[in-house]
């Protein structure tokens, strides 16, 4: 008999989630049937979407999330054991899954991790999983970006933004990141190949903005929003692209006092912008072709993926709100 263990999450979080928010749940799961698999967490993803997603979910619920595991007993000759697979059964060690019963619930399906040529498995919950493709599909088609042209990331070091400003210099754009630290704007600097990187929390943004990009900003990544957004997007040219990721400087505000910032309408209307929101799962049945590139750009060294690793099943909840507080550069990932 196999014991499970899970995060239950029992509250809508206030601020910044707390530790008792969450309590880890036992659970003995029954022998497999024909067709079944069971299978063993090797990683856990800590993703911005958990905290965003927590008041729009009837509580309780089980922490969802993308993660790596691996096959440890199977009834069926499809997933024989070793085979690793990805599914959005989040902040638990052991599930048993029947893949052969197709079903439109994300959390209850699954997919086998991309051939990766030897590349640490983790990658599937990032840069070759859900963040991958996401900077992939809400960078290449919504900014459609052109080479010689400027382009703006925020949240520029985390697991989508770092991907999004590598891809644009893989286009041939001049790449301009912002990130909560300086060691974040050496990295993206000095290694990542951005043209220019600024910590957020320090510079006069519209300053710098002006300064690294004077022939004004063609595509805009915003991974954050809020004032620093209406910043840039008062400095982009006529008919300017933004892609609309998220919104995490206010996912730990209290709902009915979110932040006000700069009204953005004269700047869309006056630079005749396109501001575009978007969730990676219109994309769904495309994730393939966007992981064979990202694969391929890794392996050419033409693209780093950087990780930043908590080690414990224990820690997922020190890694998420660590993520929060902005400790990662690259993806947050968590093996257990
Ligand atoms: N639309 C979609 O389908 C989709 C899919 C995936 C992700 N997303 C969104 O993409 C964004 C990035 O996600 P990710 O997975 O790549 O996370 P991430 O960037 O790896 O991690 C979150 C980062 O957010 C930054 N941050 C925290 N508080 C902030 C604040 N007040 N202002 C500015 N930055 C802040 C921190 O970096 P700093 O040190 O730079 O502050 C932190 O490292 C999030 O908004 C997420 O919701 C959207």
């Amino acid at each position: 008999m196999v014991k499970a263990r899970k995060y239950v999450v029992k509250k809508h979080f206030q601020g910044v989630p707390k530790r008792d928010d969450f309590e880890i749940v036992e659970q003995e799961l029954p022998p497999l049937k024909d067709g079944e698999i069971l299978v063993k967490a090797e990683w856990i993803s800590v993703d911005p979407y958990l905290r965003a997603y927590n008041a729009r979910t009837p509580i309780p619920y089980d922490q969802f999330s993308y993660q790596v595991a691996v096959v440890t007993e199977s009834k069926n000759p499809d997933y024989p054991v070793g085979t690793r697979v990805v599914s959005h059964k989040g902040w638990r060690d052991y599930t048993i899954f029947n893949p052969t019963v197709k079903t439109d619930d994300k959390n209850a399906s699954l997919y086998k991790l991309p051939d990766l040529h030897g590349l640490s498995p983790s990658l599937g919950v990032g840069a070759v999983g859900m963040p991958g493709a996401t900077a992939y599909f809400g960078f290449l088609e919504i900014c459609k970006p052109k080479a010689g042209e400027t382009v703006v990331v925020t949240g520029a070091a985390g697991a989508v933004g770092s991907i999004v400003g590598q891809i644009a210099k893989i286009k041939g754009c001049r790449v301009i990141g912002f990130a909560g630290s300086d060691d974040k704007v050496q990295w993206l600097e000095k290694e990542l190949g951005f043209d220019k990187a600024f910590n957020y929390k320090t510079v006069d943004i519209l300053k710098s903005l002006k300064e690294a990009a004077p022939k004004g900003v063609d595509c805009y990544f915003d991974n954050v929003g809020g004032e620093i957004s209406s910043l840039i997007l008062s400095q982009m040219n006529d008919y300017g692209r933004a892609s609309v990721c998220g919104s995490i400087s206010a996912y730990n505000e209290d709902p009915s006092k979110m932040p006000k910032a700069t009204i953005i309408q004269p700047s869309l209307v006056f630079k005749q912008l396109k501001v575009e929101g978007f969730l990676v799962w219109r994309w769904d049945g495309r994730w393939p072709e966007a992981f064979a590139e990202l694969v391929n750009w890794i392996k050419s060294g033409k693209l780093k993926a950087r990780e930043h690793v908590t080690e414990g099943f224990d820690k997922l909840y020190d890694a998420f709100t660590g993520m929060l507080a902005g400790e990662n550069s690259g993806k947050a990932v968590v093996k257990v």
